[in-house]
């Protein structure tokens, strides 16, 4: 073929880049891989001020790089991630137009990527109390949720106006209201009342952007996950620094209590 036929020929930066991820993942043991990973995205912000950019920029970033770890997670063997997008606290103390602006990205990518998850294996669910959204953006959700997967590899979870007390609140309400006895009421019992009932508790938490708390984020289902802290601004968070993210757990003594 005539080099000029050739459209879009790769660029020597992107096979640097996809040459320097290869390399670290492969230090990777996948028969000790965590089988849920959870994010705290922080950072945005700050990363978008750094540059002179808006929030809602930022914000983009980080939804585009929430697409290449989504991606790196299914292609290592991830079975599990979770994200946290939006917390009750966002929702309330942001401004309007931040929350739309998330809003409006969330709905980007659940109309944009619906297909695209469907036949690369990828389910999406909604963790949180989603009744107050937009109408268009519950109709968009319902939508992903309940499409059918013919092969699932990655169940990915959005939290999303997602409280950990909120959460375990309403599984008591809702097993007080199912007359459950007290005598009946045990940690497996309480999980499946969990946003994330039927799925297994995450193994590793990060939380890249500099901040060292878990910020009301999974509370009941992180009792023993090894929590991993890094500055680094959540949109710079790339594949390869997930990557560094697995190998220091993989080198963690998982005791689980014993
Ligand atoms: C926290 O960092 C991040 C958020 C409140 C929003 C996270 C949203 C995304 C990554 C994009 C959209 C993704 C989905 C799935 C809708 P911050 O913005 O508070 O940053 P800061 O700590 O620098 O202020």
């Amino acid at each position: 073929m005539n080099v000029k036929e050739i459209k879009n020929p790769p660029k020597l930066e992107d096979f640097l880049i996809s040459y320097d991820i290869l390399s670290m993942t492969s230090k990777i043991d996948p028969n000790n891989l965590p089988k849920h990973i959870a994010i705290i995205m922080d950072g945005n912000r700050r990363w978008a001020a750094a540059r002179g950019l808006s929030p809602g920029d930022g914000h983009q970033a980080g939804a585009e790089n929430l697409e290449k770890i989504i991606d790196h997670c299914k292609d290592i063997g991830v079975t599990h991630l979770t994200v946290y997008a939006l917390s009750t606290e966002n929702w309330r103390k942001r401004s309007v137009q931040e929350v739309k602006g998330i809003f409006n990205l969330l709905l980007k990518i659940v109309k944009e990527k619906r297909l695209e998850y469907q036949k690369s294996g990828i389910k999406f669910f909604v963790l949180g109390n989603f009744q107050a959204f937009p109408l268009k953006v519950r109709k968009a959700i319902k939508k992903i949720v309940d499409m059918i997967l013919d092969q699932e590899r990655l169940k990915f979870n959005v939290a999303l106006n997602y409280g950990g007390r909120d959460e375990i609140v309403t599984a008591i309400q809702n097993i007080i209201k199912d007359g459950v006895k007290p005598s009946q009421v045990n940690e497996e019992l309480v999980s499946k009342y969990l946003y994330t009932t039927g799925q297994p508790d995450p193994d590793l938490v990060i939380r890249p952007g500099g901040e060292k708390r878990l910020s009301n984020f999974l509370l009941w289902q992180t009792s023993y996950a090894e929590l991993y802290f890094t500055d680094i601004l959540w949109p710079d968070f790339n594949p390869k620094q997930l990557d560094k993210a697995i190998i220091w757990y993989q080198q963690r003594q998982r005791r689980l209590g014993r």
